[in-house]
């Protein structure tokens, strides 16, 4: 069964990683959007070629599908260099990441995802590798026991993270750069959807560009997946060319609403307004309502209705505002109205 949640839902490659690798730009200038972070990076990799250095070690946040991998391996490629690929939770012990930076070649690019989930120790041992380009490490036991020190190659670690926050201080302050990635606009989605349907050969009309590009909740990992499924929907119902008409169908089909929001969205909003007269709700207490692991809901669901401004983090749990209640159709509770009021009013006292 497919439906909005699988499609909407932008977790890493668990589920089309091909489609991913497939349409995923190789050069900086084929990176639709993000326009600050592409100047620095620039700059960050002119600098370090003139100097024949690597490039400074580089932090990616952001809700997942935004483009952190791909920036990774539009680095190395930039920079003629190969890219090595692991994640927080995959490097295991001390001697897996000594293995691993070992068979790094000067310059290389090491990309950590999931980069907040190291293990303390592995962290630990990271501080120097990335500092001075030395591994230390303990050999024999005992009284006897001796920190030795191995030489690295110069090299790169671009690290990725969902959650800015569970970094700890002292991995942050390793980093040269770090840049936080930010939902796509529709304009920029709509050229990322129309490069994906050049490559994909779908043939596909402006308003279907338009219609896709305003629903992939402002990530291109979404926005890719929606034109899959529009393009699989219209070969079975039409010929294969997308119209509006089969697009819309296939959206609503898949649950997908004019905002982009899925079912897991509109569940979540919905419990908040109406089971819990619009919060504040803990999370865990959403994650239990919800089946949902807490952190999925955190790190993949949230951050789009933030950023939509139907949800509110607050210091006592989540909190829907009007525009969440107005969303579902739902009548907005008075108090909530009367504050509306209170601001418009605001704005005209200001104003006089
Ligand atoms: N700026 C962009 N321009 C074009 N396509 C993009 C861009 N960012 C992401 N994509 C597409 O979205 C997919 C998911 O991006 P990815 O780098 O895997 O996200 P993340 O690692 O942040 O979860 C990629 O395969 C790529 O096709
Ligand atoms: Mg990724």
């Amino acid at each position: 069964m497919i439906d909005s949640e699988e499609v909407l839902l932008p977790q890493a490659g668990r589920e089309e990683p091909e489609l991913d690798r497939q349409l995923r730009p190789r050069r900086l200038a084929e990176f639709v959007g993000q326009g600050q972070i592409k100047d620095q990076l620039e700059i960050l990799m002119g600098a370090a070629r003139m100097r024949a250095e690597p490039v400074e070690h580089l932090l990616l946040c952001g809700p997942p599908g935004l483009g952190k991998t791909t920036l990774a391996n539009i680095v190395a490629a930039e920079m003629g260099v190969s890219l090595r690929v692991t994640s927080g939770p995959a490097i295991e012990f001390q001697g897996a990441l000594a293995s691993l930076l070992t068979s790094l070649a000067d310059g290389d690019v090491l990309f950590i995802d999931e980069v907040h989930r190291l293990q303390r120790s592995v962290e630990e041992s990271l501080y120097p590798a990335m500092e001075e380009f030395a591994f230390d490490f303990v050999s024999g036991k005992g009284a006897g026991a001796q920190t030795m020190r191995l030489a690295l190659q110069r090299f790169t670690v671009v690290g990725a993270t969902t959650r800015e926050g569970m970094l700890s201080a002292p991995l942050r302050d390793r980093f040269g750069a770090t840049f936080r990635l930010e939902f796509y606009r529709p304009d920029e989605l709509r050229t990322i959807v129309a490069r994906s349907a050049r490559l994909l050969e779908v043939e596909i009309d402006e308003h279907s560009l338009d219609l896709i590009s305003a629903r992939s909740r402002g990530t291109p990992r979404v926005a890719n997946r929606l034109l899959r499924r529009v393009r699989d929907f219209s070969q079975v119902k039409g010929d294969g060319r997308v119209t509006v008409a089969l697009a819309l169908d296939a959206l609503s089909l898949l649950e997908v609403d004019e905002l982009g929001l899925g079912s897991s969205d509109r569940r979540l909003l919905g419990l908040i307004c109406q089971q819990f007269g619009g919060g504040p709700v803990g999370l865990s207490t959403l994650g239990a309502a919800l089946s949902e692991e807490p952190h999925t809901l955190e790190e993949v669901v949230e951050p789009y209705l933030i950023q939509l401004g139907m949800l509110k983090r607050t210091p006592r749990g989540r909190v829907a505002t009007a525009g969440a209640y107005r969303h579902l159709g739902l009548e907005i509770p008075a108090e909530m109205a009367a504050v509306d009021l209170g601001a418009v009013e605001d704005l005209f006292d200001g104003g006089s």
